[in-house]
């Protein structure tokens, strides 16, 4: 028999979404967005989850069946067959996923029912990964529509899910975003847990930004390559500047998308704090001038930031090596997104190759480096080994 793949070269996604069966029949019944929704002359369902899929699912209904593109995207197998994620990690080397549910998580569930729908999405999760053991590890989805004690329930009940290692989140927080300060007992509550916050965008820029064309002919390059990390970079410098990392020292975020474009603007965002006089006299009056609470953005994404390495680029990934340390660094796929247009869906996914390719061209293929950022970083990081 083959000897096991030693644990210095194990390959682990950390990005890699599931939206488990019962979670699209909450969106089937949806008549705003997110929904999912059958158009005639369409093989498959199409998912809508964008404020900017908003303008063509209307077109849509106006058009009826002689729309030639439907609005959204098609809702595959890929998204609720756990044999299709095994199939993926199998195609791509993929020894080990972690899994998470896509956006927009449980956002937009009415308080009296959030609590039970994320207990009931959480359990299927853990069953799901109990069903593929020491291959799957999920990341939970919090109920933070309802009361704060329904928030604090949930994260005890997944701390106590043998599979669960961390939490998804969007930017949106309570409603106010993630500088919010009714969110700390929030974070305080994750990080007690010892579970990992995947910081994950969704709600992208507002619309306009866009321009008049973009709904018509741009697809959704611009909220997805743009608006997305954007959004992500803006949460973020939000906590900083809140002093959300100070507040809770053992929180441990890990942002999407290499963390948006932070690695880039890092410098820029110390250069403005540092040369804002407003920003210090708030400071001063808030007392904080002790060292500890005037971490750089350098600091804070060394301790506490781990960034994943879905950039598909040379160039981004060595932006973020350097930015938080290759150390911190762990490989992604972001599937089911992206799928292959006009090959075989069954076979390699670009989303997946052009960002291992990354790694090798910038740490050299073989290296420890790329070993660390292929799987390694996520077993110590993630607790991944053994059961
Ligand atoms: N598009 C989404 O809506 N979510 C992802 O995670 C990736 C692409
Ligand atoms: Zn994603």
């Amino acid at each position: 028999a083959a000897p096991a793949v030693p644990t210095s070269r194990k390959v682990v996604d950390v990005h890699t979404h599931m939206y488990p069966p019962e979670y699209v029949k909450i969106l089937k019944r949806r008549t705003t967005i997110p929904l999912v929704r059958s158009f005639p002359g369409a093989p498959d369902p199409r998912l809508i989850l964008l404020a900017a899929e908003v303008e063509a699912l209307e077109k849509a209904e106006k058009d009826g069946s002689s729309s030639s593109s439907p609005p959204g995207r098609p809702l595959t197998r890929h998204y609720s067959s756990l044999e299709q994620k095994i199939h993926f990690m199998n195609t791509h080397g993929i020894d080990i996923s972690v899994v998470s549910l896509a956006n927009p998580w449980l956002d937009f569930l009415d308080a009296s029912e959030s609590g039970r729908i994320a207990k009931d999405i959480n359990s299927e999760f853990s069953r799901m990964c109990g069903e593929h053991p020491g291959r799957l590890y999920f990341f939970a989805a919090l109920p933070l529509t309802a009361p704060l004690n329904t928030v604090q329930e949930a994260i005890q009940h997944v701390r106590g899910l043998k599979y669960c290692r961390g939490v998804i989140l969007g930017t949106s927080g309570l409603g106010q975003g993630l500088d919010d300060p009714d969110l700390l007992p929030v974070f305080e509550a994750i990080a007690n847990a010892d579970l990992l916050v995947f910081l994950h965008p969704h709600y992208g820029l507002p619309n306009q930004v866009w321009g008049p064309r973009a709904a018509a002919d741009y697809g959704h390059v611009l909220p997805l390559a743009l608006g997305f990390p954007m959004e992500t970079t803006i949460a973020v410098a939000r906590m900083y500047l809140a002093g959300v990392f100070d507040k809770v020292r053992g929180l441990r975020v890990l942002l999407a998308h290499s963390g948006g474009t932070l690695p880039f603007l890092a410098g820029r965002i110390e250069s403005c704090v540092m040369h804002d006089e407003h920003l210090l006299r708030v400071r001063r009056k808030h007392g904080a001038a002790g060292a500890a609470a005037c971490r750089s953005v350098w600091d804070v994404l060394r301790q506490q930031v781990y960034l994943d390495a879905v950039i598909y680029s040379p160039v981004g990934l060595q932006a973020a090596v350097e930015a938080s340390g290759v150390d911190r660094l762990m490989y992604g796929t972001d599937h089911p997104f992206f799928p292959p247009l006009e090959k075989d869906d069954q076979g390699p996914w670009e989303s997946a190759t052009l960002n291992a390719d990354a790694v090798m061209e910038t740490l050299g293929k073989g290296s420890a480096e790329a070993a660390a950022v292929m799987g390694t970083n996520a077993v110590k990081i993630l607790r991944l080994q053994g059961e």
